[in-house]
């Protein structure tokens, strides 16, 4: 791994390797095409979700599937480990959501906060149906009362990063899933 210059915060741990990440995708797939949901338009929060959104529309192509695509930019306000809890549009999605099947999709569920935020803003607009669909579903307590529809994998209480999640804007580019220490 190439050197890092700031911090002397030790190095992630992988929790779920690209392997493992490659072949839950094709699973994932399964399982939303299974809904058979038509005209799908697949909403991915933004910045986190990135890499996943790549790959699981890849996967869902495999499988013969068009969705359409767009995004949604929020802040959560998350500098570091912790999130204030305030959510905020910072860029609006291009297409209009009314009347479609979306397929919501985001990093991690933590508090619920943003998933919550999101779908109540995609309802708001009068989408027909909305499905979410998150890469890492933590089971911890919510601050909000929701789940995801589909999930990659589970998580527990400790911070997670690679694959497209960052800790301070750093490690995104990672293949794998990789925890954090707890200091
Ligand atoms: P929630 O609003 O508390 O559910 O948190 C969800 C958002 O916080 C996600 O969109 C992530 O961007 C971010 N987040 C929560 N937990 C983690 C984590 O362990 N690693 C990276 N980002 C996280
Ligand atoms: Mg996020």
């Amino acid at each position: 791994m190439t050197e890092r210059t700031s911090g002397a915060q030790s190095e992630p741990e992988v929790i779920y390797s690209a392997e493992a990440i490659a072949a839950r995708m094709e699973e994932l797939a399964q399982e939303i095409s299974a809904r058979k949901l038509d005209r799908l338009l697949i909403v991915a929060v933004l910045k986190g979700s990135f890499v996943f959104a790549a790959d699981l529309i890849r996967a869902l192509h495999r499988i013969g599937l068009e969705p359409e695509v767009d995004f949604l930019t929020l802040s959560s306000y998350r500098k570091s480990k912790t999130s204030s809890g305030k959510v905020e549009i910072l860029r609006d999605l291009d297409l209009g959501v009314e009347g479609r099947n979306v397929l919501l999709i985001d990093d991690v569920l933590d508090s619920g906060r943003t998933l919550v935020f999101a779908k109540d803003l995609i309802a708001a607009r009068g989408a027909k149906n909305i499905l979410t669909c998150v890469l890492i579903d933590k089971k911890v307590s919510r601050a909000v009362d929701v789940s995801a529809d589909f999930s990659a994998f589970e998580g527990g209480d400790e911070f997670v990063v690679g694959y497209g999640m960052d800790v301070a804007h750093r490690y995104r580019e990672l293949p794998f899933v990789g925890r954090m220490s707890k200091d």
